[in-house]
């Protein structure tokens, strides 16, 4: 059985949900791991049982047995490590977003098309369970053509600080953190259709709410209460060319009585809600219908997703079929969050 050998590139949270989908993985051996803290990579190798351990990237992506890597850094290296690892000759698997400015982007697409390797970028919930049900619902034509789509994943207080709260490593705050998640879904539900006009806010009023006594929320591991340099809250409205319309808001902090998560898309035969957990709406002979479907997991399956991501990345490793979160999708999104940043900082809608 052909194995596809592992590089992982930084060994922070999410690199466990990639570690633990790799390991089940029987086409995978895990080969080597690479962390700036040595002892973050050391402590990841000992629990997979990863052969190699590195400090720096390029000393893994040296390393000729490797066939592809994962990139779980800060979103500062995203574009330089992936460019660094197509040269080398691997596929790489990018966590999102693809990179933090577009002119970046562009450079990694571009690298990907020279070098002919593949970019998969790391849209885990487009693999989520319930998106695979509603896709095959979508396809069979039971929403018609799908013209609104509204999403709004808000945490009242939920900067999780670190390299998260620091602009220059992450490129923003929401926005670019969980927007591009709810974005890129809504976009890949309406058919990846192509966007005409952005017009979007950003807030930077409530800042990171350290002062709040007695309320626990995840913190990163380098938390820094004095340090906060993205926006609380974004929201938005984008535009695409054949009409539809897609509406969005996200916050870290926001004075709001409860967090909450809910995005929906709107068809001319049908309707779904993605989140908290799906549920499609039609009509049949002249009455509404609700239709419950009956899956394992009707909400986002964190774990699940992910090994259906892996899974989906070293199929294509393997050449046997294409990724789904072409880099091109990448870019695309890029686009949009920077176009959202320009628009509220220019306050003006911003043409495509
Ligand atoms: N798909 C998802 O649902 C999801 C969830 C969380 C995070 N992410 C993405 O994953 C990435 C990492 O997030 P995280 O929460 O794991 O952060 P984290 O801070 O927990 O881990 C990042 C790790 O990368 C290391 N690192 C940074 N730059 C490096 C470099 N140049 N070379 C080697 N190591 C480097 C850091 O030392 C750290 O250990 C981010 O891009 C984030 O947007 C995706």
């Amino acid at each position: 059985m052909k194995q596809v050998k592992i590089g992982l590139i930084g060994c922070g949270s999410i690199s466990e949900c990639h570690l633990n989908a790799y390991q089940a993985n029987p086409h995978v051996q895990l080969y080597a791991v690479c962390d700036l803290n040595e002892e973050r990579a050391k402590k990841a190798a000992e629990k997979y049982n990863v052969p190699h351990v590195y400090t720096d990237y390029r000393d893994l992506l040296a390393n000729s047995e490797i066939d592809a890597v994962s990139i779980c850094t800060w979103n500062n290296s995203h574009a330089e490590i992936s460019i660094a690892s197509l040269e080398a000759g691997k596929n790489v698997l990018c966590e999102k977003p693809l990179c933090k400015t577009v002119d970046e982007a562009l450079r990694v697409q571009e690298a990907v098309h020279r070098t002919g390797k593949m970019l998969q970028v790391g849209y885990v919930r487009r693999h989520a369970s319930n998106i695979e049900v509603l896709r095959r619902f979508i396809d069979a034509g039971d929403l018609g053509e799908v013209y609104f789509a509204k999403a709004s994943l808000t945490r009242r207080i939920g900067n999780p600080g670190g390299w998260f709260s620091d602009i220059e490593r992450s490129g923003g705050g929401p926005l670019i953190d969980i927007g591009v998640h709810v974005i890129d879904l809504c976009w890949y539900l309406m058919g990846k259709p192509k966007v005409k006009s952005v017009t979007g806010n950003t807030y930077r009023k409530v800042g990171n709410r350290s002062n709040v006594l007695n309320y626990d929320f995840y913190k990163a591991a380098d938390y820094d209460a004095s340090h906060n340099t993205v926006e609380d809250m974004a929201n938005a409205l984008i535009r695409f060319e054949n009409g539809a319309s897609l509406m969005v808001d996200v916050s870290f902090n926001l004075h709001a009585t409860q967090d909450s998560q809910s995005i929906s898309i709107f068809g001319d035969k049908g309707g779904a809600e993605l989140e908290p957990q799906l549920k499609i709406t039609t009509e049949r002979h002249n009455t509404m219908i609700n239709i419950d479907p009956q899956i394992t997991y009707p909400g986002f399956d964190f774990q699940g997703a992910f090994n259906r991501e892996i899974n989906h990345f070293v199929e294509c490793c393997l050449g046997n079929t294409e990724t789904i979160c072409p880099v091109e999708d990448g870019t695309q999104l890029i686009q949009i969050l920077n176009a959202i940043y320009q628009s509220a900082s220019e306050g003006r809608e911003i043409q495509f």
